[in-house]
């Protein structure tokens, strides 16, 4: 049984057939509608944190490939608390064809992966968002005709997105720059899981302190959110460690004259992003976002069609 956990268990073959599936079925679907390839299958989307883009792509996904998807909030499932892991596992895979999970710790999706007989997407994790990364891919080989030897820039918490961003850097043979405050750096587990993908695809990975040396000649400069979910309450102390790393003109003056900016949403205007940026000439934020949909497809086509 094939999931989509972390982007280390795909291979890049694999991956690069995502990006050509993705590519697809958004031709598809703007040429006048998809093929109901979902038709009957139904997808399980367990929710312990907020959402919106991965919520409703999803969702939209499912509906547009002729299937259906049923949002599970935290107050009805009680992941762990309710009930164990591996019972509602083994539950959803009795009604559903594949389960999509946002959760706070990423051995719940392990755990759900496990015991559940179906596919299982990880919609988020503390620790990994495979399905932004690549979406974003899509994204910036729409933008560039190519994926290889561009220069990505992530500027701000080495956080979860961050750790599949470098994933996913290696494995399209980019150079990955990151620059973090100390204390708020990409974990030793992501950069140690990335750094033999890279070196096999040709891709670099550098970590610095320093933004402006970061976005040096980048293709494209990244950021989000200081403050992740379920860590609101260190909120004073990141803003406070982080502010030196917004994304605003000046920084992304010292990247290439044609860099794109981007978001994987949602922004907190005014603190890594600021709005002139965010709604400016280099922002894809909301090509971006789109591109969510057309890549949930390709992910679930592949696992579950
Ligand atoms: N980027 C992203 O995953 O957005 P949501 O948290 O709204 O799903
Ligand atoms: N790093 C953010 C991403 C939100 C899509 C978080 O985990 O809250």
């Amino acid at each position: 049984m094939k999931d989509f956990i972390t982007l280390s268990d795909w291979s890049t073959k694999e991956l690069w057939g995502l990006i050509d599936l993705a590519v697809h079925l958004k031709f598809e679907w703007k040429s006048g509608g998809n093929r109901p390839i979902m038709h009957g299958k139904t997808l399980a989307m367990v929710f312990e944190k907020p959402s919106l883009r991965t919520r409703v792509s999803f969702e939209v996904a499912m509906k547009q490939l002729g299937g259906d998807a049923i949002r599970i909030g935290p107050d009805e499932v009680g992941l762990g608390k309710r009930e164990s892991v591996a019972d509602v596992a083994r539950v959803l895979a009795v009604y559903t064809q594949g389960i999509m999970a946002r959760v706070f710790d990423h051995e719940y999706v392990l755990e759900l992966a496990k015991w559940a007989d179906v596919p299982v997407i990880n919609g988020l994790s503390d620790a990994h968002h495979p399905c932004q990364a690549m979406g974003d891919m899509l994204t910036i080989y729409e933008h560039f005709g190519r994926l290889e030897r561009l220069k990505i820039a992530y500027v701000g918490d080495g956080n979860n997105v961050a750790a599949s961003l470098v994933l996913a850097a290696a494995h399209f043979g980019m150079q990955f720059t990151i620059a973090s405050p100390d204390g708020y750096m990409l974990s030793e587990e992501a950069l140690e899981a990335a750094a033999p993908i890279a070196e096999r695809n040709g891709g670099k990975i550098e970590v610095f302190n320093d933004p402006v040396k970061a976005v040096e000649g980048a293709d494209i400069i990244y950021t989000d959110t200081w403050v992740s979910m379920g860590q609101e309450k260190e909120t004073a102390q990141r803003m406070d460690m982080l502010k030196p790393y917004q994304v605003n003109k000046e920084l992304v003056d010292k990247a290439d004259k044609y860099a794109i900016v981007m978001h994987c949403l949602p922004a907190h205007r005014g603190h890594e992003i600021t709005d002139d940026v965010a709604d400016g000439t280099h922002s894809v934020i909301f090509p971006q976002a789109e591109n969510r949909l057309h890549m949930q497809k390709a992910i679930l086509v592949e696992l579950l069609g």
